[in-house]
């Protein structure tokens, strides 16, 4: 009896253990300036759960949501080591900001765990780890094609302003290189703080510098407005200065606040939420339904709606065997239609090969949006060596 009762609760016990769910575990901020960095991460994750059901090969995805309240590196790297030791997830995922992600990478090396970043933009991040994998854009992947087009419009001088740590700095080195190849002259480059920085003083150095135009990075959200205060408020425009820029600037999340000194920016990047493909219509009307208190996606809710996407490919695959070697194989070869447009992973990189659209900021049916004119099909990132 005691036998049969042991074999009965194998039985039993097997698809119990079939059921485990796969753990991801997100890391982002969720408070602080940035905190919309990860309430646009989550609700394109959840709006691809509710395009695509939470299950895959069995298996249900549960999402567990660490805040840094950053940009934050050490606590990002303190709970990304959490979720590995204490909440044994399957899969890393997140992070906005650049060192956030830099400093988890050898937590995904250690704990051969995949780590799918959904934003953080520097070219180097994925160098730092092997299990490392990219679903959102670098800024020499963006900022290269603004330049080309650029010189093709004919702007000769061009001022740039970026942040001063490392996306900033990769935005500015690949604008230069790619304009002054394309016969342009950037005429002087200024770099402003990641924290609370004055705009007002660097936008009045460059109005009197007069240059054709200014090539702008700054991280999407409270600085985008910031600047874009300062620029109206000197009369950049009425200068006659043309303002370029990485999308970062004119980000969904928040052109709406901007006003009407945002119509006619150009910028340069990977999604906008008004991107025209029955698979974008799907996604924002789903986002729009999951979002709590969000206008519209912005580039990273498509980089988390991406990234667990291909998450869910490998759970698809894997089932009761996922394990991170076999799981970045899988990563490496991920190529499929986003709400962005195609997508692929370049498998020697494990950086995203995509679309860069070019795109002009319009008022349509009372709302701002970057509409996109111009494109720069399968763009590797021009920063790897
Ligand atoms: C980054 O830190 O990598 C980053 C943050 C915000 C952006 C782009 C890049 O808008």
């Amino acid at each position: 009896m005691k036998k049969l009762l042991i074999a009965a609760a194998a039985l039993l016990a097997a698809p119990v253990l079939a059921q485990q769910p796969v753990k991801v575990g997100v890391v982002a901020p969720f408070s602080g300036v940035a905190a919309d960095f990860g309430r646009q991460m989550q609700a394109g994750i959840d709006a691809f759960f509710k395009l695509h059901g939470d299950t895959f090969g069995g298996r249900k995805i549960e999402v567990l949501v660490r805040d840094t309240g950053g940009p934050n590196p050490e606590v990002a790297k303190r709970l990304a080591q959490e979720l590995v030791t204490r909440d044994k997830v399957d899969f890393l995922a997140g992070f906005g900001f650049t060192p956030e992600a830099l400093a988890a990478a050898p937590v995904a090396t250690e704990a051969k765990k995949p780590m799918v970043v959904m934003n953080a933009a520097t070219s180097i991040v994925t160098e730092r780890s092997p299990y490392i994998v990219r679903f959102s854009m670098t800024l020499p992947q963006v900022s290269a094609p603004m330049a080309t087009w650029a010189a093709k419009q004919g702007i000769k001088n061009v001022y740039t302003l970026v942040t001063d740590y490392a996306p900033g700095l990769d935005a500015e080195k690949q604008f230069k290189a790619t304009f002054e190849a394309a016969g342009g002259k950037v005429v002087d480059s200024v770099r402003t703080p990641l924290r609370n920085p004055d705009f007002a003083p660097y936008v009045q150095r460059i109005k009197d510098a007069k240059p054709d135009a200014v090539f702008i990075f700054v991280p999407a959200g409270e600085q985008s407005v910031a600047f874009m205060k300062a620029f109206e408020e000197r009369g950049l425009k009425e200068a006659g200065i043309r303002l370029i820029a990485t999308g970062d600037l004119t980000d969904d999340d928040v052109l709406q606040s901007m006003g009407e000194p945002v119509v006619g920016v150009i910028s340069s990047h990977h999604y906008s939420a008004a991107h025209d493909s029955p698979e974008n219509k799907a996604f924002v009307k789903a986002f729009r339904e999951v979002a709590k208190g969000l206008p519209r996606p912005n580039f990273m809710a498509v980089g988390g709606y991406d990234g667990m996407a291909a998450i869910a490919q490998v759970v698809a695959k894997l089932g009761n065997a996922i394990d991170g070697d076999k799981a970045m194989e899988i990563l490496k070869h991920v190529k499929m239609t986003s709400p962005r447009g195609p997508i692929e992973i370049d498998p020697a990189t494990r950086d995203i090969v995509q679309t860069v659209y070019i795109r002009r900021v319009q008022k349509v049916g009372g709302e701002y949006w970057n509409i996109e004119f111009d494109r720069f099909p399968a763009v590797k990132d021009p920063g790897k060596r």
